[in-house]
């Protein structure tokens, strides 16, 4: 055993010398863990190897408190120790790309745009293809051509302002000659195999940690407190886009390329222009074919649509833009032994059976566990009864095949039956919750067995809070994942009021909190002045915390774009409840007169089947009315309808959301800057062929204009655009008096005719 090497041996027999490296050795790994976890989103070991080293940690400091270090991981808690970065908002949100992994996804991407834009398969349609390089993004923003502020992504919306150490790294010029007054040029920063390589070995003898690989070296690198240190690490960077621009750099997306290297960055020398997939793919196996010799890392093959114009109409969905897309290499792929099968109990119920392995790396990273899917998954049937492995179920002690894509959970692919142990029996997925023991059913049509139990169960409630404090929810500084269970178990925090409740109850807590192992004074200070800094709130961000199942960000973002203020949304899901509940009632109905008529064997009568359970229990018009609305909303159907609509129907449920609700402050949507706009506020409806654009594009350029656009024709109904073919509800709104009018007569009322 090396000097150096401490981990193998017990913390009750190391020698204090031991003990001190030791100590050293697991502040850099934890440490770094916290960061992966809490800064980047991306947890690099398990979290039981996470508590297995903080017990190491902490016993060793036991044994040898005088050892315990400034750094000390048993005093952290969430990410970089004293946040040590000033905040900037983002001019333009700084966006994450959509990922495929198979050819016919990229024909599929071509053949969506151009659905999207309307243009016939013969059309030309160019896409620049380029690699996409393994590092972290970062925003530089010249005015008047002085280099004045340089930022991560962070969220999308607000990062980390990282200007010293940014005018360290030699590929960012300080000046621009003939830029646009403002430019923010965004790219990767990265650093080379030779350069990772030379500063781990400098670290590894100056005894400071040393990086698992180029991207965590650069990130690590690019977010030192001291910028002396970033100066001293070989950093590059790659210009790839950008975000707020005083006037156009380009055209074309390959023009702006051009215009960002006529300026002084690095570009991509592979970046190519493409005549369409074909030759796409074609770029692609030419960059896969150079990987291993470029000398730094890339993950993949970026494609965007080259014409800027076309960009601008394609626009964006909630965090990806439309004209952009990765293209990944392929995953990573490993054998090992299945030693078990858990079951995992997530948020709304779903039980998850997880595969735990003998470790192996797996392209570069230590996988231990995977997901198995469902029980079908493990049976080896998918969700319509076909085989998948061909028919080859899944057992505890089997040898399998796990791979890694991206940045995605390890899965398990293939087993391989010649090494089944003998005696080996097939897996029997539980039908009680193993968390609360609550039954655990399996609905017709949904691939998901899950417990009963609801808020009684301690693994919903602790997974629904790890939700509620996740990143796209309040997203709160220093409670994460592993806070949320502390405090659950502890019985501190038991649902999400609780969290604001939290400095009341204990605040003097302070005193208790910072008592607490794992917090400091500062620590606890931090997390009530973020707690409080979240009172304040958007309401898509508190309707997406609730975790409602089909309630995702779109939804979300689409339920408060419609309702607008908090008492507004909950008046109405509230409003809605008798009717979804006919609804539900008029669903089985319907269901029970196809078995009938099937039966029978006659053509099912549906909708006299679904009037009768409408009338067997008549609802107030109010309660039609909102129930119509919900529904009516563009993109919300009826079964995210009756999911929000019957968790706010249930005391329990219901109890909690208003006392969380009781303690904020939820800010009103804005409405998108439509000053001028005919339209803004008004409630649109689409219907027919559209003929210049599509109905996606139509959608959006309505609603950034300030309208609402539905899916159906009330009386709420402002203005119906009917195109050719338009049938019943061109006809409903003649009916109802509401203003119809066509295409051409709709892109001159928005001023584009
Ligand atoms: S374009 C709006 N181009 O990949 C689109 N991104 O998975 C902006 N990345 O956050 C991104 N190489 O950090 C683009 N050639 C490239 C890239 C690239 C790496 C990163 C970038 C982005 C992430 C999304």
């Amino acid at each position: 055993m090396s000097a150096a090497d401490t981990g193998g041996i017990a913390a009750e027999d190391l020698t204090e010398a031991q003990a001190a490296r030791e100590l050293e050795r697991l502040a850099a790994v934890l440490n770094a863990a916290n960061r992966a976890y809490h800064t980047d989103d991306a947890p690099e070991i398990s979290d039981a190897e996470y508590d297995a080293l903080k017990i190491r940690n902490a016993a060793i400091e036991a044994r040898f408190p005088h050892l315990k270090r400034a750094d000390s991981p048993s005093d952290q808690v969430g990410a970089a120790p004293d946040d040590g970065f000033a905040k900037v908002r983002h001019a333009v949100r700084m966006l994450s790309l959509s990922n495929a992994f198979e050819a016919e996804e990229v024909r599929d991407f071509d053949a969506r745009i151009r659905r999207y834009l309307n243009l016939d398969g013969g059309a030309p349609l160019a896409f620049t293809a380029e690699p996409k390089i393994d590092g972290l993004s970062l925003s530089l923003r010249y005015e008047d051509g002085v280099l004045v502020q340089a930022a991560t992504r962070g969220d999308g919306e607000t990062g980390e302002n990282v200007t010293a150490n940014a005018r360290t790294i030699s590929d960012i010029p300080a000046r621009l000659d003939g830029a646009p007054q403002v430019l923010e040029v965004r790219g990767e920063v990265y650093m080379s195999h030779a350069d990772f390589a030379a500063l781990n070995e400098r670290q590894a003898a100056s005894g400071g940690k040393t990086f698992a690989n180029p991207r965590n070296a650069a990130a690590g690198s690019l977010r030192q407190l001291d910028s002396a240190i970033t100066a001293a690490r070989p950093l590059r960077f790659f210009a790839y886009a950008w975000g707020e621009v005083s006037e156009a750099l380009a055209e074309t997306q390959m023009g702006a390329i051009d215009r960002l290297a006529a300026l002084g960055f690095q570009t991509n020398p592979l970046t190519a222009l493409c005549d369409g997939p074909e030759e796409m793919l074609a770029h692609y196996a030419a960059i896969e074919a150079q990987r291993a010799t470029l000398g730094y890392d890339i993950d993949g093959v970026v494609y965007k649509v080259d014409d800027l114009a076309l960009q601008q109409r394609l626009g964006f969905r909630a965090t990806t833009p439309r004209w952009a897309m990765a293209h990944k290499f392929p995953a990573e792929l490993a054998w090992t032994w299945l030693e078990a099968i858990d079951i995992q109990v997530g948020r709304t119920g779903a039980l998850s059976p997880v595969a735990r392995l003998t470790p192996v790396t797996v392209g570069g990273v230590v996988v231990s566990n995977a997901t198995l899917h469902n029980e079908d998954y493990i049976a080896g049937r998918d969700s319509k009864g076909g085989e998948i492995r061909g028919g080859k179920d899944i057992r505890v002690g089997d040898w399998v095949q796990v791979y890694r894509a991206g940045d995605v959970i390890p899965k398990v692919a293939d087993v391989d039956l010649s090494k089944r142990p003998e005696g080996a029996e097939a897996y029997r997925f539980p039908t009680v919750c193993p968390e609360c023991g609550s039954d655990a059913i399996r609905e017709e049509g949904d691939a998901v067995r899950r417990c009963t139990g609801g808020l009684i169960c301690p693994a919903q409630a602790v997974e629904k809070l790890k939700h509620f404090v996740s990143r796209a929810a309040f997203d709160i500084e220093g409670l994460g994942a592993k806070q949320v269970e502390q405090f659950y178990r502890d019985d501190w925090i038991r649902e999400p009021a609780d969290i604001f409740r939290l400095e009341e109850r204990y605040g003097t807590g302070l005193q208790q909190l910072k008592n607490r192992e794992g917090w400091g004074e500062k620590s606890a200070q931090n997390l009530f002045d973020a707690i409080r800094e979240r009172r304040r709130i958007a309401l898509r961000r508190v309707i997406f915390a609730l975790g409602i199942r089909h309630v995702g960000e779109v939804v979300a973002a689409d339920l408060a774009k419609h309702y607008r203020t908090w008492p507004a949304f909950e008046a109405a899901v509230t409003a809605a409840a008798p009717a979804a509940a006919r609804h539900v009632a008029a669903d089985e109905a319907e269901a029970r007169e196809r078995a009938a008529a099937a039966e029978e064997d006659r053509r099912p009568r549906i909708a006299p089947a679904r009037q009768a359970a409408w009338e067997a229990e008549p609802v107030a018009e109010g309660a039609k009315a909102a129930w119509d609305e919900l529904v009516g909303i563009d993109g919300i159907g009826a079964i995210v309808a009756v999911s929000l609509v019957s968790t706010f129907a249930q005391p329990a449920e219901r109890a909690s959301i208003d006392a969380l609700a009781a303690l904020l402050e939820v800010e009103e949507e804005d409405l998108p800057d439509t000053a001028g706009s005919p339209v803004a506020g008004k409630t649109v409806v689409f219907t027919g062929t559209l003929e210049k654009m599509t109905r996606a594009e139509a959608k959006a350029r309505a609603e950034a204009l300030g309208a609402k656009v539905a899916g159906s024709v009330s009386a709420k109904t402002d203005l119906l655009v009917a195109g050719p073919g338009a049938g019943s509800k061109a006809k409903k709104a003649a009916d109802l008096g509401i203003e119809t009018i066509d295409e051409d007569g709709w892109l001159a009322l928005i001023g584009e005719g």
